[in-house]
């Protein structure tokens, strides 16, 4: 059900690759709610995506951009805010990438080129799309701007290795850049904890479904889905969260702050 939380309002989509992708779930709710978008991806990703597709439902621009490319960024957000006539007043930054994860590579062989790689992509991009729009002043003042993370940035989950280490860090610059865009702009920006949820870069992740049925079972209200982390990602873009800055957000059914519940302990005694 929509309620024009986002009437009027212009944002800047990173990171729907396929139908799953939380980016994908996100810019059809934002949609729904009243804004206008302009959506974006690496170049390979849009080669390879169905992008097309929710570009046509949304009826939005797509301008690539691989967000380790300065000259892309800029690119990104002058021609969006031609295309809006203005500037934008959110933006979601939901882009990941464990090189070495993907390639095979435990968390004591990390390869650093690989290592690099997956800072670039994964958290210093936050900075770089921040840095881009604070310097063209592409974002109006009291806009919202969400990255996507995961609870290893807190807690050791073996398997999601070095992202981990990405997260914290993800994390971190949005606390940083949030002092320095809210004492600008009064801009904010949140990092959104999601539950593992089943997509391209989630089942990246070795034990991915182990880990997913565990989360479900350690959590009150069981894992949240890419739909509900969707409308929690409208409410942060919406006026009604003003003044929520600098936050890491759980969005994960409880989990975070349940030590053991009934369910995992009734397991353990089999
Ligand atoms: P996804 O695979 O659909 O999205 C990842 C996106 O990053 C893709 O669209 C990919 O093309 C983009 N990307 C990779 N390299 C890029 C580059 N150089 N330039 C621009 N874009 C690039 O997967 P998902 O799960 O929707 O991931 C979105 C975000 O949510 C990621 O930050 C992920 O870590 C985070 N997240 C995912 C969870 C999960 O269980 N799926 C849980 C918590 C957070």
């Amino acid at each position: 059900m929509a309620h024009n939380l986002l009437q009027g309002k212009k944002g800047i989509i990173f990171g729907a690759l396929d139908e799953h992708s939380l980016a994908w779930k996100t810019a059809l709710r934002c949609v729904e709610e009243g804004a206008q978008i302009v959506l974006t991806n690496a170049p390979i990703a849009l080669r390879m995506g169905e992008i097309k597709k929710l570009a046509e439902t949304c009826n939005a621009p797509v301008i690539p951009a691989d967000v380790t490319n300065m000259e892309d960024l800029k690119n990104l957000f002058t021609k969006s805010m031609e295309h809006f006539g203005g500037k934008i007043d959110f933006v979601l930054h939901s882009v990941g990438m464990g090189m070495n994860v993907r390639k095979g590579r435990p968390y004591t062989d990390l390869d650093y080129d690989f290592n690099h790689k997956t800072f670039d992509i994964s958290a210093m991009s936050l900075h770089r799309v921040l840095q881009t729009a604070y310097q063209v002043d592409a974002i109006n003042d009291w806009g919202s701007v969400v990255a996507l993370t995961y609870i290893a940035a807190q807690r050791v989950f073996p398997d999601y290795s070095e992202m981990a280490d990405a997260k914290a860090l993800l994390e971190s610059i949005a606390r940083s850049f949030g002092y320095h865009y809210g004492i600008r702009n009064k801009v904010r920006i949140n990092t959104v904890s999601q539950s593992p949820t089943k997509t391209t870069a989630g089942s990246g992740v070795k034990g991915f479904d182990g880990f997913m049925a565990y989360a479900e079972k350690m959590s009150p209200l069981g894992n949240a889905t890419a739909d509900q982390c969707a409308n929690y990602c409208v409410t942060l873009f919406s006026d009604l969260t003003r003044m929520v800055t600098m936050q890491n957000l759980f969005h994960d059914g409880g989990f975070s702050f349940t030590g053991v519940s009934a369910a995992i302990a009734e397991q353990m005694e089999k």
